[in-house]
């Protein structure tokens, strides 16, 4: 038995995080057992990795083995062993971020990524990859982000990249969600947040996972 995983994917501003924990507590309200995490991090040391990632400058290729590392020890202790459990994982970022901001973003050759994607995701005594079995794109346009971003909190070391940057990241999203729309449900992030949220709670209902 293998619980579900959803993760939560856009550029920063799209305003995913409040959908989150809502979901979170709509699922747990109807039985679910929820392991709320993120990416980078979600254990111990993936935390010290994230701040690193989040902080310093390295070049573009450190940082995607970074966040790999991260995602290897995550999924080692935290989404394999919940998924084992039948528990339901909901993850802030996975490795369609790897994707948008290091390959979209900075450049990293994606037959790179995909190779670490091979090796961190493989799932043993299977062919198969630990892929989410859905993915909330919270899409709204690099510039309404970066307006709703202005002001807010100090920025972090990604947050601080000019809006041709998250063109990129954006180009990135759009690309891996053209590859597998089965998995993605994008949503209108331009909208209000309820309206954000009745969306995605429709695609939550028609997937048969609340009543
Ligand atoms: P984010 O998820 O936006 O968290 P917060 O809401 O606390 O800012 O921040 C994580 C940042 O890490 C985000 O800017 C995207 C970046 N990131 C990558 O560059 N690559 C990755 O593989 C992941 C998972 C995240």
């Amino acid at each position: 038995m293998s619980g579900l995983f959803v993760s939560f994917e856009g550029i920063d501003g799209a305003g995913k995080s409040t959908h989150i924990e809502r979901l979170a507590e709509a699922l747990r309200s109807q039985g679910h057992v929820v392991t709320l995490t993120r990416e980078p991090g979600g254990t111990p040391l993936a935390e010290q990795l994230r701040a690193l990632v989040l902080t310093e400058k390295m070049d573009a290729l450190t940082e995607a083995l970074l966040v790999f590392a991260a995602r290897r020890d995550h999924l080692q202790t935290v989404i394999e062993p919940a998924l084992a459990r039948g528990e339901t994982v909901l993850c802030d970022r996975y490795t369609d971020a790897s994707y948008a901001y290091q390959g979209g973003g900075r450049g990293v050759d994606l037959e790179v990524l995909a190779t670490l994607e091979r090796w961190v995701q493989a799932i043993p005594a299977s062919a198969r990859l630990r892929q989410p079995d859905l993915t909330f794109w919270f899409d709204l346009a690099p510039e309404q982000a970066a307006a709703r971003l202005a002001g807010a909190r100090a920025p972090d070391k990604f947050e601080a990249e000019p809006v041709a940057f998250f063109r990129r990241v954006a180009q990135g999203y759009a690309r891996r969600a053209a590859q597998d729309p089965q998995r993605f449900a994008r949503l209108d992030a331009a909208q209000t947040r309820d309206a954000v949220w009745a969306e995605l709670l429709g695609v939550v209902r028609r997937k048969g996972w609340l009543a």
